[in-house]
């Protein structure tokens, strides 16, 4: 590796060595209205707080500043519908507008500082113009992905006490139209808070509110076009600027705090040194604004750096074809792409051999980004020779909400090694530990954990529950972060991250929770337990599958009770948790303490070696259950 890697290392090593420096320096990039003296203050809140002192505006950084350099002319966000055939693009001036005249909406509203705003759309640009305008006001946004149902749009209402609920009157899947507002409707009543006002963002071709219901709402066209613009709203580099709701391995899901100050100093970071990108360039995160992908790297890090941020709505195949994103790279000419290798993997089982590339001139694209989930190395291989650029895996979570691990492509670049996304970031002291806490040897696999304090833009907490976020990441492994996932480094350092060790799943990308679902499945009448695991899945990497025990004298059509369970997690959950199959079983594998052997019954059902823990009840459910276990594997 040679030379290379000592760009990297210097960097890295001066990370570890001396954090107030190497943050007070990279705070530099940011305009404060009063600059940090001081990087971080460990007595603060549950695990220390970035840049105590300082105080500055996220979207006065991201918009206003850029304006003010002179550049307000350069597109800031186009937006590319492949459902609608619609383009637009904003100047940073235009956008800047958009942004104060909205805020000014929010505001006559009654949003102050420190007070949360729902935000419940798709991939339009004013999911965008909402978060920003939030962020304008000191507020705190949480966006909740359009894929979730009521029940879940409800859960994360009553958790964060919005006061104000911004929406639109539906979204586009290729084979749907999706109504909103009966969805929000419900969420509200579910929620006890039927009176909440809701801003609309009226889109054709939608119904609406169905006759007979209604919602305390504003319109956000009328209400923009008398709207005065609000002004930026410093605030404390430690005051959060969002939470975004992640699954955990209960059925309640973990509102991820983010602060101001430490969030822009560390996406600034990693778009000029994790991504190369700079001011003026176009880059395109092929995401949603419902993910933290979408928040740090279509809104937040592209804006922060004066670049180009594409926000596309649509998908890799079927809208209309395989060659959608080559589209979208010609078109706008696209820098760099940051996508879910399962969409890599969409495209390449519906054009194998990249036909459709041929068609479109994509030279503008220098490097292709992957997260959401490992980057197998088939589709590494494939992606890197239809595309013959750097294609570069790297490894977060939202509670990081930046990467990890990754290749740093604005320093020298590492040498990629497929099915790794290479080394540990700057502020990221990583280890892999066994179960008794210890470092395990290079090639061993164990639990991956950070050593404390995280660096800059990691979560600060879990909103309203501090304890929570203590006894979630803390407590396992004392004096570290543990991430939840397992893995192990190579001789080199190389860190192959090989799959989460609790109860959550990765579906084409989207983190779901198991426990969530089991919960929904046992709600059914005819349902006495209920074990929902993740299968290996050729495209979407993983897959949620149910094993039900009916109640004793219950007799059901297994195919009935599997389509009714189907539709019941699809109502309660919402149409991303992608649950598609159920099967009757007569018992589940458990411990003499009655713990479901959920591992094992995944490790049977992806062919994997496994061992049946000695603590089992009766082995003999293990002998029964393991053909059943094995026929769900759809061929690979
Ligand atoms: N609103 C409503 N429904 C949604 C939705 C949204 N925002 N997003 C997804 N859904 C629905 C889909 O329509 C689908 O419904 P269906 O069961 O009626 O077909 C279901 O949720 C599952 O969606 P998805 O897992 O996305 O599967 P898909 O078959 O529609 O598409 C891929 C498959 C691979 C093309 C798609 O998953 C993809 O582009 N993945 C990229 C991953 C990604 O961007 N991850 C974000 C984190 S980086
Ligand atoms: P999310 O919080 O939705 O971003 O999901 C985070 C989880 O997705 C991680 O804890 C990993 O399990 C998985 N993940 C994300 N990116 C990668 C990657 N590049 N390689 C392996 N796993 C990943």
């Amino acid at each position: 590796m040679g030379q290379n890697i000592i760009g990297y290392r210097d960097e890295y090593q001066r990370s570890l060595d001396d954090p107030e420096g190497f943050w007070l320096d990279a705070a530099q990039a940011v305009e404060w209205t009063v600059p940090p003296t001081q990087a971080f203050d460990g007595g603060q809140g549950p695990a220390g707080r970035w840049f105590p002192d300082g105080e500055m505006n996220t979207a006065y950084n991201a918009l206003d500043r850029h304006v003010a350099a002179g550049r307000g002319e350069q597109p800031a966000l186009i937006h590319d519908s492949a459902m609608t055939g619609a383009q637009r693009s904003y100047s940073y001036s235009e956008l800047t507008d958009q942004v104060a005249r909205f805020a000014g909406v929010l505001r006559a509203q009654g949003v102050r500082k420190g007070d949360r705003v729902l935000i419940y759309m798709p991939m339009i640009p004013e999911a965008a113009i909402a978060m920003l305008a939030a962020a304008r006001l000191g507020a705190i946004h949480s966006v909740v992905f359009g894929g979730f149902a009521a029940s879940e749009l409800a859960t994360r209402l009553k958790d964060a006490t919005p006061v104000v609920l911004v929406t639109t009157t539906g979204g586009l899947e290729p084979n749907r139209a999706i109504e909103y507002l009966p969805t929000v409707h419900e969420a509200l009543t579910k929620a006890g808070t039927p009176e909440l006002p809701v801003i609309i963002k009226h889109r054709e071709g939608f119904t609406g509110l169905p006759e007979g219901l209604e919602l305390n709402f504003t319109d956000w066209d009328a209400a923009l076009a008398a709207a005065e613009p609000a002004e930026c709203v410093p605030v404390k580099a430690s005051d959060p600027l969002y939470i975004l709701y992640t699954s955990g391995t209960t059925g309640t899901p973990k509102g991820v705090v983010r602060d101001n100050g430490g969030h822009a100093v560390a996406l600034l970071w990693t778009m000029a040194k994790l991504y190369n990108i700079g001011a003026g360039d176009v880059w395109w995160t092929a995401s949603d604004v419902g993910w933290v992908v979408g928040h740090s790297y279509i809104v937040y890090g592209p804006l922060l750096a004066g670049a180009t941020t594409l926000m596309y709505e649509g998908k890799p195949v079927g809208t209309p074809d395989a060659g959608a994103f080559w589209r979208v790279i010609e078109a706008h000419r696209v820098k760099a792409l940051f996508t879910a290798p399962t969409a890599l993997r969409a495209i390449r089982k519906m054009d194998p051999e990249a036909a459709l590339l041929k068609k479109y001139d994509v030279g503008t694209l220098q490097t292709l980004f992957t997260a959401g989930e490992r980057l197998d190395t088939d589709t590494y291989h494939w992606a890197k020779k239809v595309l013959g650029i750097p294609v570069v895996d790297h490894w977060w979570q939202t509670e990081t909400g930046w990467g990890i691990v990754g290749n740093p492509q604005g320093m020298d670049p590492l040498p990629i090694k497929a099915g790794s996304p290479s080394l540990p970031l700057p502020g990221y002291d990583l280890r892999i530990l066994d179960g008794f806490g210890e470092e395990v040897a290079a090639g061993e696999e164990g639990n991956i954990v950070l050593a404390l304090p995280l660096p800059p833009g990691t979560l600060t907490t879990l909103w309203g529950n501090d304890q929570r976020y203590v006894d979630s990441y803390l407590g396992a492994f004392p004096g570290f972060y543990a991430t939840g996932d397992s893995g192990y480094r190579d001789g080199d350092g190389y860190v192959f991250v090989m799959g989460r060790t609790d109860d959550i799943i990765n579906v084409a990308g989207h983190r779901l929770s198991t426990g969530a679902m089991e919960q929904v499945v046992g709600t059914h009448p005819a349902v006495a337990e209920c074990a929902v695991i993740g299968v290996v899945d050729a495209l979407k990497g993983q897959k949620a599958m149910g094993f039900v025990v009916l109640k004793a004298g219950v007799s059901i059509d297994p195919e009935v009770l599997e389509r009714e369970l189907v539709a019941l997690v699809r109502r309660e959950i919402g149409p991303v948790a992608d649950f598609k199959n159920a099967v009757v079983v007569d018992a589940l594998p458990k411990t003499r303490s009655g713990k479901i052997l959920r591992k094992t019954m995944r490790q049977i059902a992806d062919g994997e070696q496994y061992t049946v823990p000695s603590t089992i009840e009766d082995p003999a459910v293990i002998e029964v259950l393991a053909p059943l276990l094995l026929a769900t594997r759809a061929p690979q």
